[in-house]
């Protein structure tokens, strides 16, 4: 008989939370053999953003073609696997249900375990899954289209949260700003590509939060001075767009920077991960950079790739998960909302999923 496999040596993830049907395989929760991502951009774009329905429906065309796609390109037969990790939440439901059925439907005929991830432990992964130099404790910011928060990790299970926002994402305040230039979805590669032609100094904008409120944070406000500076410049030229997209790049970014600063001070910590869709902004980027060199800290980015929602994270997280003897039932359902950590403040292991 052969000896039984730990159940972390060979995860599938599979990710859906969104407009993004992912599959990837990780070994031994450290060594990534392949990741699928297959977009929708097209399939939203008429619309400005993602419209739920849709999504579900093309992750239920797509699913079975991306796992295959991942397995294939790790050289590796389901049959080979060990454990299967599935997206639970954060995201839109339908668009999970699909990923998770999958997932809970494949692990059951392979009579393997099956993880469910929440998806900000997922882009907390990818970070590590990149950098094996970052260990706890460190200080995780998480930038997204859906959440904009700071972390403090320490051993790996327990992850406490600094500060959010209050109202608006940084990633959606990018993708609103794009609307309102006339730029095309998805906003932030978008709003970025704009930028580089601009003068971030050209217009003055608020950095909301900025030296105040803790470690929270605003977009909406920032939102509304980049509407109205639009409504005083009509019609917009080329040159307004291009300043417009800098200057609100700069203010988005400088109020990160500042409180991921303010974060490391306050928890006097030496490692930070920069993760999450936004993480993959290049103005975002060096200010990191810059900031980790003056203070002599350790800033890590995962590779672009990895930043955007894709399931190397989530295997990578589910891994660990795996390895600690954590398994879902087949009665795992999908959640729209639940924080990471569920009281601002207060230390508790990631909730069981
Ligand atoms: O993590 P992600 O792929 O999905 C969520 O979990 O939300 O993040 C998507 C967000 C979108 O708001 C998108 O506009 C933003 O990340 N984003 C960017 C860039 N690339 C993606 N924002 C600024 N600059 C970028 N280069
Ligand atoms: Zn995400």
């Amino acid at each position: 008989m052969s000896a039984v496999l730990p159940a972390d040596r060979l995860v599938l993830g599979v990710e859906s939370s969104c407009d993004e049907m992912a599959a990837a395989v990780v070994r031994d929760g450290r060594e990534l053999l392949s990741s699928a991502v297959r977009g929708q951009q097209e399939v939203h774009r008429p619309y400005g953003g993602v419209v739920p329905e849709l999504a579900s429906r093309d992750h239920v065309r797509a699913v079975s073609e991306v796992v295959e796609r991942a397995l294939e390109e790790a050289g590796v037969r389901a049959e080979d696997l060990t454990g299967v990790a599935v997206t639970a939440g954060p995201g839109l439901v339908g668009s999970l249900l699909v990923g998770l059925s999958f997932g809970k439907a494949l692990a059951w005929r392979l009579g393997i375990p099956c993880v469910g991830v929440h998806h900000l432990a997922g882009h907390l992964a990818a970070a590590e899954l990149a950098e094996p130099a970052l260990v706890p404790p460190y200080v995780g910011l998480v930038v997204s289209g859906g959440h904009t928060a700071l972390y403090r990790i320490d051993a790996s299970s327990e992850v406490a949260c600094l500060g959010a926002t209050r109202d608006d994402a940084v990633g959606e305040a990018f993708d609103k700003v794009a609307r309102l230039l006339g730029l095309p979805f998805p906003g932030g590669p978008a709003v970025s590509r704009a930028a580089e032609q601009g003068d971030p100094d050209a217009i003055p904008l608020p950095r909301p939060m900025l030296g105040r409120g803790g470690l929270d944070f605003s977009y909406s406000g920032l939102k509304t001075a980049v509407a109205i500076e639009v409504e005083r410049r009509r019609p917009l030229g080329p040159r307004d767009v291009a300043d417009l997209a800098a200057s609100f790049e700069a203010a988005a970014v400088d109020v990160l920077v500042a409180k991921l600063e303010q974060a490391l001070e306050q928890e006097d910590v030496s490692r930070a991960a920069v993760v999450g869709g936004v993480a993959a902004n290049r103005r975002l980027r060096s200010r990191v950079a810059e900031l980790a060199r003056d203070r002599g800290v350790l800033a890590v980015f995962p590779p672009v790739a990895l930043c955007t929602d894709n399931a190397a994270m989530i295997a990578a997280a589910g891994a660990r998960e795996l390895a600690r003897g954590r398994r879902s039932g087949l009665d795992l359902g999908a959640f729209s909302r639940a924080p990471l950590v569920a009281t601002p403040g207060v230390r508790s292991a990631r909730p069981v999923a």
